[in-house]
């Protein structure tokens, strides 16, 4: 089962979230895509309450969590308030988080373990900068972001997904091509088998995301080793999004 996943970064409020279920036909997709929509906090309890009205299945997470369960952090959200709010999945280490708020390896492993405490799944973000891919450094640098976080995992027996994202292709129109995701999320795959064995590493979700679009999500949603896909800008309009996932028939 594939998963879809909207990352609707610094976009939609309230109101523009409960538009946006009432005008989403999670039915058109089927049974064999998973749906999950990550809004800004605020805009997490309109986003549950516009999902039941919907009598919708979409999944709901945050898009950052702190690493502490609770304390003096002004403007952070810990993993059990986002829970109690009815996140169920959190991103954890979004280049826009490592690349514009300077957040570390040390950290994501800290917010990956912060998730595991209080039962949110973890969608852990990693990729490189164009110039770490010109470099030809790109399995050395997705390596390392990924082994900073294994150890928050424990056995991974409990539901972990990772996203691949370049940072050259977020927003920017360019797109990996089907071969490149694939040669990554490969090499992902198999660091995460011989950290978990090839069962549980099979039962974890490579998503790829940077500029996906209705128009090469199939290409990207049937490349080897792609498990589904992160969206940011086209995930804002219900159409495109639905159009996104009926993409990876
Ligand atoms: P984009 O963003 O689809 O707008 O490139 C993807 C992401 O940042 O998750």
């Amino acid at each position: 089962m594939a998963v879809i996943a909207g990352n609707w970064k610094m976009h939609k409020g309230p109101s523009e979230t409960r538009e946006f279920f009432d005008r989403l036909d999670a039915g058109a997709v089927g049974k064999d895509h998973e749906l999950i929509i990550f809004p800004p906090v605020a805009s997490l309890s309109a986003a549950v309450s516009a999902r039941r009205a919907a009598s919708t299945q979409v999944g709901l997470g945050v898009q950052n969590i702190h690493w502490e369960d609770g304390g003096a952090f002004t403007g952070e959200t810990s993993a059990p308030i986002a829970a109690d709010a009815g996140a169920h999945y959190v991103l954890v280490g979004h280049s826009e988080r490592r690349h514009v708020f300077g957040e570390s390896d040390r950290e994501t492993h800290d917010k990956v373990a912060a998730a595991r405490r209080h039962g949110l799944v973890p969608v852990l973000c990693v990729g490189e900068t164009l110039e770490e891919r010109r470099e030809e450094r790109v399995d050395e640098v997705i390596l390392r972001q990924l082994e900073a976080a294994l150890p928050a995992l424990g056995d991974a027996k409990e539901r972990f997904l990772l996203a691949y994202e370049p940072v050259w292709a977020i927003g920017t129109g360019e797109t990996a091509t089907p071969a490149d995701a694939s040669a990554a999320h490969e090499t992902l795959h198999v660091r995460l088998a011989d950290a978990f064995g090839a069962t549980v590493a099979a039962g974890i979700p490579i998503l790829y995301g940077g500029s996906v679009k209705p128009a090469n999500a199939g290409e990207l949603l049937s490349a080897p080793h792609v498990g589904g896909v992160l969206v940011g800008g086209a995930s804002l309009d219900p159409e495109s999004f639905v159009a996104i996932a009926r993409a990876g028939r």
